[in-house]
């Protein structure tokens, strides 16, 4: 009995001492779960996750087919998640980072910062948004990159209200990542509006002036958020603005062989290659920064050209869409039509990606070699 009983206690122990090494091992898990960074979320319409619907403008994603493979409408301008709801999931967030103008993240007189704001970060996107503060007037409202600032130096000023200052710096600084995505809008809906469109053959001088323009602005406004904090920024650059539906059409007497407008393509390798000359310098100029130059015009580029090899049968058309070739003519809206197979289109609306889209835009952020993302890409952020 006694030798029993003696064995007894030396397997409870055993089971014991098994249970609280699992318990430590859980511990470490999810204590490394909750120590990856929040996210600062920055841009236009690949990244605006519903600012826009708390804002008077004319550029909306509230309705349906509007996020048909979300659930809901919710402000999001494709069918289904947004790259960096997917990178977020992929990071292990345990939601989804709130749009700034969210009632949610309203602060209150006994709430000085809503807890998941340290967790998650916010996001400032707005559709139709540029660098240029005249950019998107065509849409009466929207948050352009200047505003944008402005209101992440508010959540920044309640970070330090509730947490402290050492505390909200270190969070800044060492933890948080950056996402700015912006430039399309101030080419499609500033410099390329319907009057100077039809003229394909502009000269580019002036389009040079409007680039060299856009990156004095764009390297202030990054210097800016340097000087708030901000350290670990990924910078997207502009995409393959010509291959978009809405331009295709636009243009469809001046398409490449991919049947690509060649003229905005042209502008947004103009602006990516300085683009990549200002990282290179702010790199340089601001001590510590770490400033990470995102191909997504290469991303996509081989998407569209390449896109059975993804799984897509179409690579120019909206899956949302009412007339036109491409079906780029008129916005996506409550009556449009939509394709049958939406993960079988690499473009939702005539401007932007759907979510099959996206989920590759997200993995090559995530996890991309250097010809894609560097000098890191967004999990070496993180980690480092
Ligand atoms: C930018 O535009 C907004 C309105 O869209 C205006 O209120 C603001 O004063 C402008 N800022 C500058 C610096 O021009
Ligand atoms: C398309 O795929 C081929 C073969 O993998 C590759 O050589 C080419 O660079 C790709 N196109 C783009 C635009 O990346």
């Amino acid at each position: 009995m006694a030798i029993y009983s003696s064995n007894c206690s030396k397997l409870y122990i055993v089971t014991l001492i098994l249970f609280m090494m699992m318990i430590s091992l859980f511990g470490i898990c999810l204590g490394q779960n909750s120590s990856v960074g929040p996210s600062f979320i920055f841009g236009d319409a690949l990244f605006d996750a519903g600012n826009n619907n708390f804002i008077p403008t004319l550029s909306k994603s509230d309705f349906y087919p509007y996020g048909i493979d979300f659930g809901q409408p919710t402000g999001r301008f494709t069918n289904g998640k947004t790259v960096t709801d997917i990178i977020g999931e992929e990071l292990g967030y345990k939601d989804f980072t709130l749009p700034y103008l969210s009632p949610l993240l309203a602060i209150t007189d006994d709430k000085l910062l809503e807890p998941r704001v340290l967790d998650l970060g916010v996001n400032y996107a707005s559709a139709g948004a540029g660098i240029l503060n005249e950019t998107g007037k065509i849409f009466v409202g929207r948050i352009n990159m200047d505003a944008q600032i402005d209101n992440f130096e508010n959540t920044r000023q309640n970070i330090i209200s509730s947490i402290g200052n050492d505390g909200a710096m270190q969070l800044l600084i060492q933890k948080a990542v950056f996402y700015i995505s912006i430039g399309s809008s101030d080419f499609i809906h500033n410099y390329m509006i319907p009057s100077i469109l039809s003229n394909a053959d502009l000269d580019l001088v002036p389009s040079l002036k409007f680039v060299q323009n856009m990156i004095s602005n764009f390297g202030n406004q990054l210097t800016r958020l340097y000087n708030l904090g901000a350290r670990k920024i990924v910078v997207l650059n502009v995409g393959p603005i010509g291959c978009t539906p809405s331009q295709r059409d636009a243009n469809i007497l001046s398409l490449d062989n991919n049947n690509c407008a060649i003229f905005p393509n042209r502008l947004a390798q103009i602006f990516n290659m300085q683009l990549r000359n200002l990282i290179t310098e702010l790199t340089n100029s601001l001590e510590g920064s770490k400033l990470v130059y995102a191909d997504v015009y290469n991303v996509m580029e081989d998407i569209i050209e390449n896109y059975s090899k993804y799984g897509f049968e179409n690579s120019d058309s909206s899956c949302c869409y009412v007339v036109g070739r491409f079906g780029g003519l008129i916005p996506c809206g409550p009556k449009s039509k939509v394709c049958l197979e939406r993960n079988k289109y690499v473009f939702w609306d005539p401007y932007n990606p759907s979510q099959a889209a996206n989920e590759i835009i997200a993995k090559s952020l995530l996890d991309g070699d250097t010809h894609i993302i560097s000098p890191n890409n967004v999990r070496q952020l993180f980690q480092s």
